[in-house]
């Protein structure tokens, strides 16, 4: 984790994207240790454990932020990692007591305004599974559009390769 100072927080109406801290184990583990969330996700394993928690906190970088609700605490995280040719790419999940009230769609809509405006990205990639349409409606809301390009991707939870769609965003 880098030193809090650096790192930006992104205020949305009803959400805050913070730095990590390792105190959040507890909650993503809780989270996390859902099949159904991550099914959904390419590097998630379950079952999800506090270890597996506070290790993805040790090593995130200054690009992943949790998403915390004023009332709820943190629900989820989002963030960007970096592929080849520095091509930033979108991930994000939110625990399943709070699927389906926007929060998705409005924390990568703040992640996309920091993107653009604060660390320079003119451009973001994201894929999403074939079976996972809600993560594609969060996208198309976010202002991604679909390249056509479909590539196999690993999901660990599932130990099965799953068929993803690609998308992008331009700032
Ligand atoms: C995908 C996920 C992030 C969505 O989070 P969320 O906070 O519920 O998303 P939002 O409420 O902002 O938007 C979800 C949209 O998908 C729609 N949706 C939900 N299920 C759907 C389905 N089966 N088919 C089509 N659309 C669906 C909702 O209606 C909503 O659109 P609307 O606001 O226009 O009605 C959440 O379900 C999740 O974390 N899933 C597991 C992990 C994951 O998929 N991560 C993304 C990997 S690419």
């Amino acid at each position: 984790m880098k030193p809090l100072e650096i790192q930006s927080v992104i205020e949305t109406p009803s959400l805050r994207l913070r730095p990590p801290r390792l105190s959040d184990a507890g909650h993503l583990a809780k989270l996390l240790n859902d099949f159904e969330v991550a099914r959904m996700t390419t590097s998630i394993p379950h079952p999800y454990g506090l270890e597996d928690a506070e290790q993805f906190l040790k090593s995130s970088g200054e690009e992943t932020f949790i998403v915390e609700h004023q009332d709820h605490g943190p629900i989820g995280t989002i963030g960007f990692s970096e592929g080849e040719g520095r091509r930033a790419e979108l991930g994000y999940w939110i625990g399943k007591p709070y699927w389906g009230c926007g929060f998705a769609t409005e924390a990568a809509r703040g992640a996309l305004g920091w993107a653009g405006s604060v660390w320079k990205r003119r451009h973001v990639a994201a894929r999403h599974f074939i079976d996972n349409p809600a993560s594609g409606e969060v996208l198309c809301k976010s202002g991604f559009l679909y390249t056509g390009q479909v590539t196999p991707s690993v999901s660990k939870a599932r130990g099965e390769i799953v068929p993803s769609r690609w998308m992008v965003w331009l700032a």
